[in-house]
């Protein structure tokens, strides 16, 4: 089985073991299986914040766990418990159809809703850990399935222990969201305001959040891409107030005590926005994406990267960091059959 289709940089290559699971007896049997035969076991959700640059070693599982239900709580909280595999776009629309207030900014981000807290997606505003009540794991080794609060996943911008300490420990089964019964915009970020006529309301915060990004980002399926690929760094005031007197019209936001730096407008200054090589480019609307053109496999996009990064360094002393996660590579047998 080539992975290109599991991964929406559509780069071409292939898993030892291949799985799709929709239920968690499945999963649990792969597991002990894998376990017995000594494989690692990589669980990918909708491929969307992957770098994939050789072939997988081990188990590839992809992750179709689905299920959402509803469960009216006192006053104005609703939770809504959802499975790890279902497409997170689609429950967002289905929150918004009901009225639930929570999400709605984070309309159209490609994956799935058991991706959404690994890296904690964010946009206009709003970030998952906002409306997240808890995320049912499955322990790796134990194989038991529980509950964490969201208060103990260490949750911060585009982070968490998903992505860093427990990435060996747990895979992510389901997530419950806290939702509001109760009108509650967060309208401020990233001119989303200017896009709406008249009074605010739910629903057209969610067209308004759907028709920005679509102008500003590439439909994964006709261009492939993994959304941002590098974080906006995040600087001191000392280092910011010193790139702001060098460029006047660097763009940057509050972070707490330090600044965040538009990293799309770095690139974009250095002069990359729209750059193709070896089938491989920068986005001509948003330089924060890169783009595969044709290219079947990941090297172009990583000699693309390491400019990138290279010139902005020069430029600003800036180090960019990459936002989608990388997967280690294999040399070996592949596409073996599974004896279950
Ligand atoms: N800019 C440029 N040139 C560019 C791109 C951006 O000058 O080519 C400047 C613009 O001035 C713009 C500013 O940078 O106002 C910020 O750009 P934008 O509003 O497009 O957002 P971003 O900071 O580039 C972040 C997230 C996106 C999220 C948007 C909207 C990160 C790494 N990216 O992008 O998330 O959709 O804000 O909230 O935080 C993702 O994570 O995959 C992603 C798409």
């Amino acid at each position: 089985v080539s992975l290109q289709q599991y991964n929406t940089f559509q780069f071409d290559y292939q898993a030892e073991f291949f799985a799709i699971v929709d239920n968690l007896e499945t999963l649990k049997s792969l597991l002990g299986w894998a376990r017995q035969q000594h494989l690692s076991v990589t669980m990918l959700g909708g491929g969307s914040n992957l770098l994939i640059s050789a072939d997988i070693p081990g188990l590839v599982i992809i992750n179709r766990l689905k299920g959402c239900s509803a469960k009216e709580e006192k006053g104005n909280h609703l939770s809504l418990v959802v499975g790890a595999g279902e497409n997170w776009h689609k429950i967002v629309e289905f929150t918004v159809q009901n009225n639930w207030f929570g999400i709605e900014n984070l309309a159209l981000i490609p994956g799935t809703a058991g991706a959404a807290p690994v890296q904690n997606i964010g946009a206009y505003g709003v970030e998952v850990k906002d409306s997240l009540a808890r995320v049912q794991v499955l322990d790796r080794v134990s194989l038991d399935v529980y509950w964490i609060n969201a208060h103990d996943c260490g949750f911060a911008y585009r982070d968490s222990h998903f992505k860093g300490q427990w990435k060996e420990k747990y895979f992510i089964t389901a997530i419950e969201l806290s939702l509001k019964k109760r009108a509650d915009l967060m309208l401020s970020y990233g001119g989303l305001a200017n896009q709406i006529d008249g009074e605010p309301s739910l629903q057209k915060v969610f067209q308004a959040v759907c028709q920005v990004r679509s102008s500003k980002l590439p439909d994964p399926n006709e261009l492939a891409n993994a959304g941002s690929f590098f974080k906006n760094p995040i600087v001191s005031v000392a280092q910011h107030s010193q790139l702001k007197e060098s460029f006047p019209s660097l763009v940057s936001f509050p972070h707490g005590k330090e600044f965040k730096l538009a990293a799309g407008w770095l690139i974009d200054q250095a002069g990359w926005k729209g750059k193709v090589q070896q089938g491989v480019g920068v986005y001509e609307k948003q330089a924060l994406v890169l783009i595969n053109h044709q290219a079947s496999k990941a090297e172009s996009l990583l000699e693309l990267e390491a400019s990138i990064k290279a010139s902005v360094f020069d430029l600003y002393g800036v180090e960019l960091e990459r936002e989608p996660v990388q997967l280690p590579g294999l040399s070996g047998k592949l596409n073996q059959e599974i004896p279950l």
